[in-house]
């Protein structure tokens, strides 16, 4: 065995790899729950391309045979529904990882130098993680796949001037159709993968170059032993590989239950609407998109004006591209900072479950009122933030780190 690996050596460096990435790559020793779902995410992006896979063998992009492939792998395709429904629960799954490894670099001020771009890193595959799942949706050719994508193309036809060729040009015709469906579908399956798959390297890579944040906000390299082994630090293998084996252990329970039990989730994961094939002639009562969707879309329709929504719900999700610069405070870890910004952040988790709440439900005039709060406060979050964080009160930061048991 060790010939044939010093015989892989000396045309690959796959030891090299796994001693300066696992066995010597060394890891704060105090990470906690949060720090489950980076591996999740790749657990579960693996998982989609697999199953994906799968589904493409007996999908039909075109849009007179698109619904009924999807019936017929539900129905006749041998062990069709589980890869489907391991898909859109994958999907739901994905977004609920991604939402809290968002929150755990905020909790603990992992964006913050040295970690802006691999932040950066990140938000590019959240706004490609969102292109995907829209996209996906459109292919099983329902009710709300249709509509769906119709509201938020033409959305596009509000921006000035270029809207509406915009608008043109993504669909491939004046409605959403035939055509739209073939591109979404090659966006789909291929184009948004290799981008993502190619985004997840770069998060990765610069990872490995700053090395991971913890709960602490301390960094584990300022502290070394004689050999230049960080004290604070245990190697990732066999420490986290174990401990990321036993997470998605607990996430798979988590997850099985769902596929076998509530694959459509009460109709937040796959809508009701959308076991009807799409009718261009007959919209919908309700048009709402998927529950990942919903805080974006609120804030949308918050702005009374319709071009005014599309640059606010863009500019929700730039501001977060932002934020290594908005906050301008040195403590990482919320643990020591003020209570200032403990009840910022708390604010601002309500705001975005509460426009996320709003988002799915029908637009009364009372709930668009509680929109317009959230839609400020979600805002005003990052406006506080910019003007409050360079002269916060924390407290004192410990110089290593401290293990809760
Ligand atoms: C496909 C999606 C993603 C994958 C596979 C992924 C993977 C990972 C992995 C494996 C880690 C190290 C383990 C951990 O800290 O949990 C990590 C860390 C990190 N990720 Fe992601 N990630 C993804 C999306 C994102 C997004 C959308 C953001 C933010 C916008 C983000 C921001 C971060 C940050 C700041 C860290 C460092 C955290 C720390 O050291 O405290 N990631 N990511």
């Amino acid at each position: 065995m060790s010939k044939f690996i010093s015989w892989i050596d000396r045309r690959l460096p796959v030891s090299n790899f796994v001693r300066n990435h696992l066995s010597q790559y060394y890891a704060p020793k105090n990470f906690n729950f949060f720090y489950f779902f980076g591996a999740l995410a790749i657990f579960v992006f693996i998982l989609q391309i697999v199953t994906g896979i799968f589904l493409t063998i007996n999908y039909k992009p075109d849009a007179d045979q698109a619904f009924a492939s999807v019936e017929y792998i539900m129905r006749d395709v041998e062990w069709g529904w589980l890869i489907r429904y391991m898909h859109s629960t994958g999907a739901s799954f994905f977004f609920i990882i991604i939402y809290l490894h968002m929150f755990r670099a905020m909790l603990y001020g992992s964006y913050k130098n040295p970690r802006e771009l691999l932040w950066i890193f990140g938000m590019l595959i959240f706004v490609l993680l969102m292109a995907e799942a829209f996209m996906g949706y459109l292919l099983p050719w329902g009710q709300m796949s249709y509509w769906g994508a119709q509201v938020i193309i033409s959305l596009f036809g509000a921006i000035p001037f270029i809207g509406e060729s915009l608008a043109l040009w993504i669909r491939g015709d004046y409605v959403i159709s035939d055509a739209t469906l073939n591109r979404f579908f090659a966006f789909h399956v291929i184009a948004l993968p290799l981008l993502l798959f190619a985004l997840i390297y770069l998060h990765l890579a610069a990872l490995h170059t700053t090395g991971s944040n913890n709960p602490d906000g301390i960094e584990i390299k300022d502290n070394k032993d004689d050999s230049g082994k960080p004290l604070d630090g245990i190697p990732f293998h066999p420490y986290y590989t174990v401990k990321d084996i036993f997470g998605l252990s607990v996430f798979l329970v988590i997850f099985t239950f769902v596929v076998f039990f509530l694959p459509e989730f009460g109709g937040y994961f796959l809508e009701k609407d959308n076991f009807v094939p799409a009718d261009p002639l007959k919209t919908p009562e309700h048009i709402v998109p998927v529950w990942y969707f919903t805080p974006f879309y609120a804030i949308l329709r918050a702005i009374p004006d319709k071009f005014g929504g599309v640059l606010a719900m863009g500019l929700a999700i730039f501001v977060l591209f932002l934020l290594p610069w908005i906050d301008r405070c040195k403590v990482k870890s919320f643990r020591y900072r003020s209570s200032t910004y403990k009840l910022l952040l708390a604010s601002f988790v309500i705001s975005f479950i509460g426009l996320g709440v709003i988002g799915m439900n029908p637009a009364t005039p009372v709930l668009t009122w509680v929109g317009r709060f959230f839609t400020l406060v979600y805002f005003g979050f990052f406006v506080a933030l910019y003007f409050l964080s360079p002269s916060e009160q924390t407290s004192k930061v410990p110089k290593r780190v401290v293990m809760h048991e």
